[in-house]
Formats: C-alpha cells, sequence, structure tokens
C-alpha cells in the first residue's frame, strides 16, 4: 500500500512546531512490509543548510496554475529509510522563515498543493491514499475532487486530512483565493469552500477529505464544542463519523535521556536519581541561575503565544517568584510574551532564565534538567513537550485541555499514581495552586516525586500503537 504525506515542514529539514516532529518521525513507524510511505515538502532557501546539497535533482516541468506557468523542480533524498520529495521553486520557498504574509502564503500553499499533485506521475508513485497536514495542504482534497483538470490518474487516489491546530484555517476572500486556486465557481459556496463569507483552505480539506483525523481524542471532541471549534464546530459535528483522534508520539531515538548528545550526563530510568540533576546544575551554571542541586527547576520550551497559556504566568509569575523555584524559559513568538519573561528575568535574576530564541540542542538540556515542565495551555491539540518532559522523567504541570489531558495522568497522593500535576480550569491561582502543590510534594515527599518519576519515564509514547491506528485506518479506507 502507498502512502503520500503532503506537508509543510518535516524533521529533520525544517521546522517551527510539533507538526515538524510528527512529519518527520511518523514514516518511519509504519510497518515497511506493506507500507510504503512517502513524504512530499517544499525546499526552502531556509531548510537546514547541512542537508540543501543532499538532495538530488529528479526532474522539473511548468505547471499552469492558471494564470502564468510556473516552475515545479523535484528533488529527493533518501533519509532513514524514507523517501522525502522536495518541491523547488525559487518564487515561493525563498522566505528566510516558511511562513509569513498571509496572503502569500495562500497563493504559496496553492501552488505547492497542485505542484504535490502534479509530480506524483513524475516520480512514478501512485499513492492509494494521500495524507494531508493542516490548511497549507487542505485544498489537495479539494483537488482530487476536481476530475475535469486532473485526470485519470488521480481517479482512485483517496485522502486523509490531519487537523494538527485548528486555530490556523487559510482564510482570505473568495474573488482572491478563487484566482489563486484556478478552483471553478461551484467550490465557493457554504457547503465547500467558503466560511463566513470568505473562502477558507481548510475548511475545503474537511468537507472534501474520506477521513479526518486530530491529534489526541480529547481535542477530537473538544473540537466539536463552540469553544474550541473556531467557527468549523458545525461542519466538524456533521462530519463527526469521519473524525477520529489518534494520540501523538514522539521519535524515542531522537529524544532519549540515555544516549541524547546534547545534554550533559545521560541517564535512564535506573540512573536518574544520581544522575539526572548532574544536568540541572550544569544548565544552572552556563544560564547564571543560583547553583543549587536541591532547588526545584521549573522548564518552559514552547512558541510564545496565547495558545500556550503565558497569560495565566504572567498573572502569578511575582507570586509564583517568593517561591523557592527557578523558572527557565525557552522560547520564541508574540513581542509581549517575549518581554515579559525578559521583564521576569531582570526582576528575578538569578531565579528566572529567559532564553528568547530558537535552539533545538538547548530545548533537549531544558528537558533533562528540569524537575517540572510548566504548560498551562488554552487550548492543545496534542502537545508534544510534555511527552518529551515524560521521557527525560521531567514531571509536567499542564491544563486539562487536548493532548494533555490524554497524556498527562494527575498525581494521586492516596493511590500513588500519576504522572504529572493538572488543572481544570483556565484560571492563574488554579494554576498556582497547582504548582504549589508539586512544590510540596517535590521538597517534602521526595520519595513519592521519585516514584512519580519512575512511572514518567516507564511510559510509553513512542509512534509504535499511534502508527497501528494510522495503519488501520488506511486499510479500511482502501477497503482491506
Ligand atoms: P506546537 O506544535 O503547538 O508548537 P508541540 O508541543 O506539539 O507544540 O511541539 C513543539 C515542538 O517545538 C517541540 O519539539 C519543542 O521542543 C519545540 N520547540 C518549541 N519552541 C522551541 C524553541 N524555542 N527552541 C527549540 N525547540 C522548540
Ligand atoms: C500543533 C499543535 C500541537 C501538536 C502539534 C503536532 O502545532 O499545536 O498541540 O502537538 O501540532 O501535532
Amino acid at each position: 500500500k502507498k502512502i503520500m504525506f503532503v506537508a509543510s515542514e518535516a524533521v529533520p529539514f525544517i521546522k517551527t512546531g510539533g507538526l515538524a516532529d510528527v512529519v518527520g518521525a511518523l514514516p518511519k513507524c509504519f510497518d515497511k512490509e506493506y507500507f510504503d510511505v512517502r513524504v512530499i515538502i517544499p525546499k526552502y532557501q531556509c531548510m537546514k543548510e547541512e542537508f540543501k546539497n543532499q538532495l538530488q535533482y529528479v526532474a522539473h516541468f511548468y505547471m499552469d496554475i492558471g494564470y502564468r506557468n510556473e516552475y515545479v523542480g523535484i528533488l529527493e533524498l533518501e533519509y532513514e529509510g524514507i523517501h522525502f520529495y522536495f518541491i523547488d521553486n525559487e518564487y515561493y520557498f525563498s522566505g528566510y522563515r516558511p511562513y509569513g504574509d498571509i496572503r502569500f502564503d495562500l497563493e504559496k500553499f496553492a501552488f505547492f498543493s497542485k505542484a504535490a499533485l502534479s509530480i506524483l506521475p513524475v516520480i512514478d508513485f501512485k499513492p492509494d491514499i494521500i495524507h494531508c497536514h493542516d490548511w497549507q495542504t487542505g485544498l489537495i482534497p479539494v483537488y482530487l475532487k476536481d476530475q475535469f483538470q486532473l485526470g485519470d490518474f488521480y481517479r482512485e487516489i483517496k485522502s486523509v486530512i490531519t487537523i494538527h491546530n485548528l486555530r490556523f484555517q487559510g482564510t482570505w476572500d473568495v474573488k482572491t483565493v478563487r484566482e489563486i486556486t484556478g478552483l471553478p465557481d461551484y467550490f465557493f459556496t457554504p457547503d465547500k469552500l467558503e466560511a463566513y463569507k470568505d473562502a477558507n483552505y481548510l475548511k475545503g480539506g474537511i468537507v472534501f477529505a474520506d477521513a479526518i483525523t486530530t491529534v489526541s481524542n480529547t481535542y477530537a471532541e473538544e473540537i466539536k464544542t463552540e469553544f474550541y471549534g473556531e467557527k468549523l464546530d458545525g461542519l466538524l459535528r456533521a462530519r463527526a463519523n469521519s473524525l477520529r483522534g489518534i494520540v501523538n508520539g514522539i521519535d524515542y531515538d531522537e529524544y532519549n535521556p540515555a544516549t541524547d548528545p546534547y545534554i550533559t550526563k545521560t541517564y535512564d530510568a535506573k540512573t536518574f536519581r544520581k544522575e539526572k540533576v548532574k544536568n540541572k546544575t550544569a544548565l544552572q551554571r552556563d544560564l547564571g541561575l543560583e547553583t543549587d542541586p536541591k532547588k526545584m527547576m521549573i522548564g518552559v520550551v514552547s512558541r510564545l503565544t496565547d495558545q500556550k497559556g503565558f497569560d495565566l504566568v504572567s498573572y502569578i509569575m511575582d507570586e509564583l517568584c517568593q517561591d523557592q523555584v527557578q523558572i527557565v524559559i525557552l522560547g520564541t513568538g508574540e513581542e509581549h510574551y517575549e518581554n515579559m519573561f525578559r521583564h521576569f528575568a531582570w526582576k528575578y535574576n538569578g531565579k528566572v532564565s529567559a532564553n528568547i530564541y530558537y535552539d533545538e540542542a538547548m530545548s533537549h538540556r531544558i528537558y533533562a534538567s528540569s524537575d517540572a515542565f510548566l504548560m498551562p495551555s488554552l487550548f492543545e491539540p496534542c502537545g508534544l513537550s510534555q511527552l518529551m518532559s515524560l521521557r527525560y522523567g521531567t514531571l509536567p504541570i499542564v491544563r486539562e485541555t487536548g493532548g494533555l489531558k490524554d497524556t498527562v495522568e494527575p498525581y494521586n497522593e492516596f493511590e500513588n499514581s500519576g504522572t504529572g500535576f493538572s488543572f481544570k480550569n483556565f484560571n492563574a491561582h488554579e494554576m498556582l495552586a497547582t504548582i504549589r502543590y508539586a512544590e510540596k510534594v517535590y521538597y517534602d515527599k521526595k520519595r513519592e516525586w521519585n516514584k512519580m518519576v519512575d512511572r514518567a519515564m516507564a511510559r510509553d509514547y513512542s509512534w509504535n500503537s499511534s502508527a497501528k491506528q494510522y495503519e488501520e485506518m488506511y486499510n479500511w479506507l482502501i477497503g482491506y
């Protein structure tokens, strides 16, 4: 069975968030005997330098995009057993970031979606299923239904769309999108691409895909409600029979405290009691925090947007900093959050460290060094950071939403169960109370804390079981 992933980012080539982790790791985890899974992504100018000159030229052609012919180059690289295809076009993919101006991005990903379909006959790969990810590839299921323009090669291809984040939908006025996409008029009605007078790429994907998935069970339920539905809850309720949640995993080779080359001292479930703390003291030294192996360190690695719940953090930061804790932040995003953390790092010098940049190695060091990891998201389709934390024996403190609810089991002191701490309402003092409860367990019941670390590290959030669920879905779609 042949599956083609199409996405806007994939590790290790280009990454802005969890989507790239998923698209880079999941294809490796299918049963190779039955599934040939390949991936198409753009060849961005800003992709990691080391890979650029490894890409092999395959072919090029010119594609009619309605108002002009555009160059489509195909490059290829086999990486860890997976065929990655890169679509080359300098006009669209030469920015210093994968995304920017939304109007241009809409044009960029209309081109990309069309090009991804056009290269299939050229690379001689006719997939049973095209698996699309997020709004950037939402047009693919739409184009697949536009058989007049596409021709026989595409007739039997099924499509799946995975929603990694419903917040971003790719919308613009109908007239412009009609021009950009070259789709016929009849697609632009409220039962198809139109939503609230605008044209909406993700909606197109949700309407026309043969199956819809999202990245946790709870999020699959949440998005059918008004609060989380981002105005598409009605459509998602209507398509509920074709919608399911499959929780994300993480790459267990990439994120492995026993072998991680980025961290100061490697450790595993047997040695963490002695070794994990060496990561903490090294990080304290490097970041200019008070060096104290006993001080509880709370880590944050995140895009700094309102999705991630930093409004709650800003409310209680002064109170929290009265406690015996250190707080280490790594993240970039909205300026007011960046400045908020810079401000607190200045105010609580030696106690708070704000690292406002993107750095893979530093992220690993924080997962390994921290005692707890804070992720109080307003909404969270899945979340990978809390899974990375669990893997490194760093206990997550999360809000009970989306994938956070499905993957972090709250501590229960009476039953000796749980792998982290959680709170329900999006309320700053509820969060603070939960952090303080964690502090209490950390300082007063170290044995209990360590047993929780044992349980966290023993959990399996590799891709194994989720990849099987995707396989089942593919089989069902293909009709096996
Ligand atoms: P999202 O996709 O919403 O950003 P996830 O938790 O699914 O959230 O994935 C975030 C990914 O991005 C994780 O791999 C995390 O380690 C990484 N990440 C986020 N911010 C940074 C940063 N500043 N530096 C390095 N890695 C980061
Ligand atoms: C999105 C979501 C995040 C999820 C990731 C990968 O970026 O915000 O929760 O883990 O996609 O699916």
